[in-house]
């Protein structure tokens, strides 16, 4: 395992992966293979384009001859797929894309992984396919129970991950993750856009009554957690990654505003979104049994993150200043203030 391809690494966990993997393993080389959607960013990577470890290649993971390019330029021996479109509420604007680059796009690339014999495919995943779980926490055995387009494209790709180690030996691991925060995260994800309107005294939406749970996970915890996976995982296997908690989103909302010295008559409850999912918990037991365990809660997760945005408005605002964030902004926000 030395040419690793790290699909959608200009993205938030794929680019902190990308250098914790550099970082880590001195005689590993990286290739960051990336389309740039809107969520694709080269100043995530931007400290390490002078890196001779590193290159970065565009493409788009449902492009079979871009990918076998690739594959075959680099000789790779690794894939780790983080390349999706990830944000449920796009999902539910706009399906289509979802099901291109998620099953799609994962089937292109299971098709490479067999045409060159990797070491490893390895497919990263989400707690969504389980669905809410009200009670308890989620186990890699429980059934799929998706409920928004984005987890029933994440969860199609699992299953063709799946076949293609049943029936062609490729030999494949997934993790399924719990919320990540942290540095170079697109502020449409909640956290980062309610840090960032926060230190702008803007209204934080919350959707809904703010009591839905979420397990928020420190990236670098998670990007730990894909890498013990990779080296000591079985292929065939699933293994979940999160902290096993979680907070209620008012919760860390209003730790944010407290972090940050801003009023709670920032929140500002919105109508919620369609299919929303109450609670998610994982049991993290198995990938745990391999070593791994999470160093940060999720307070202490977000504190991290907090910091991070305030101490690089660089990297944000350029993003939130843009024609093409606020079209989005309007576009999922106007009208949705709550009457009562
Ligand atoms: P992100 O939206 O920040 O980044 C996705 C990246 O994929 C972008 O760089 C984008 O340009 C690239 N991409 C999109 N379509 C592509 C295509 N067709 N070909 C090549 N590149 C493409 O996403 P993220 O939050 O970093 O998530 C990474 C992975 O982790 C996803 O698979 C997601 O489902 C999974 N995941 C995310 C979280 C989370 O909390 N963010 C939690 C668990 C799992
Ligand atoms: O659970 C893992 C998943 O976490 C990943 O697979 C997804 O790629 C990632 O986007 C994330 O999905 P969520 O829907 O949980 O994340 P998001 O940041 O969009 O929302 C987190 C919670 O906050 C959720 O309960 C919805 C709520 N929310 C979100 C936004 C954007 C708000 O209350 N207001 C908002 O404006």
């Amino acid at each position: 395992m030395k040419r690793i391809l790290v699909t959608g690494g200009a993205g938030f966990i794929g680019s902190n992966f990308t250098r914790y993997m550099l970082q880590k393993y001195p005689d590993y080389e990286v290739v960051v293979y990336d389309k740039l959607t809107y969520a694709g960013n080269l100043d995530n990577l931007r400290d390490l384009a002078n890196n001779p470890r590193y290159a970065f290649v565009q493409g788009d993971i449902a492009d079979a001859e871009s990918v076998d390019s690739v594959m075959q330029g680099h000789r790779i021996d690794t894939i780790v797929n983080f390349a999706a479109e990830t944000h449920v509420d796009r999902s539910l604007l706009e399906p289509g894309s979802f099901i291109m680059t998620d099953v799609y796009g994962t089937y292109i690339l299971l098709e490479a992984a067999k045409k060159y014999g990797v070491e490893r495919y390895h497919q990263v995943s989400t707690d969504e396919v389980y669905g809410a779980v009200e009670e308890g926490a989620s186990c890699e055995t429980d059934p799929l129970e998706t409920r928004s387009p984005y987890s029933a494209s994440k969860a199609g790709g699992d299953l063709m991950v799946h076949a293609y180690y049943v029936s062609f030996g490729v030999p494949a691991t997934i993790t399924r993750g719990a919320n990540n925060i942290g540095p170079y995260q697109y502020p449409e994800k909640v956290v980062p856009l309610f840090v960032t309107n926060a230190i702008d005294n803007l209204p934080l939406p919350v959707y809904g009554d703010g009591l839905q749970v979420r397990d928020y996970q420190y990236v670098l915890d998670h990007c730990e957690g894909i890498d013990v996976v990779l080296h000591r995982g079985v292929p065939g296997e699933i293994y979940n990654l999160g902290t096993g908690g979680g907070m209620r989103n008012i919760d860390m909302a209003h730790m944010i505003l407290d972090l940050l010295d801003r009023p709670y008559s920032l929140i500002q409850h919105v109508q919620d979104r369609p299919g929303h999912d109450r609670r998610y918990c994982l049991n993290c037991a198995k990938v745990m049994a391999l070593g791994w365990k999470p160093r940060h809660t999720c307070p202490e997760a977000l504190e991290k993150t907090v910091r991070w945005y305030v101490e690089n408005e660089w990297w944000w605002r350029k993003i939130k200043s843009g024609e093409r964030w606020q079209t989005y902004y309007a576009r999922n926000y106007a009208g949705r203030e709550r009457r009562s």
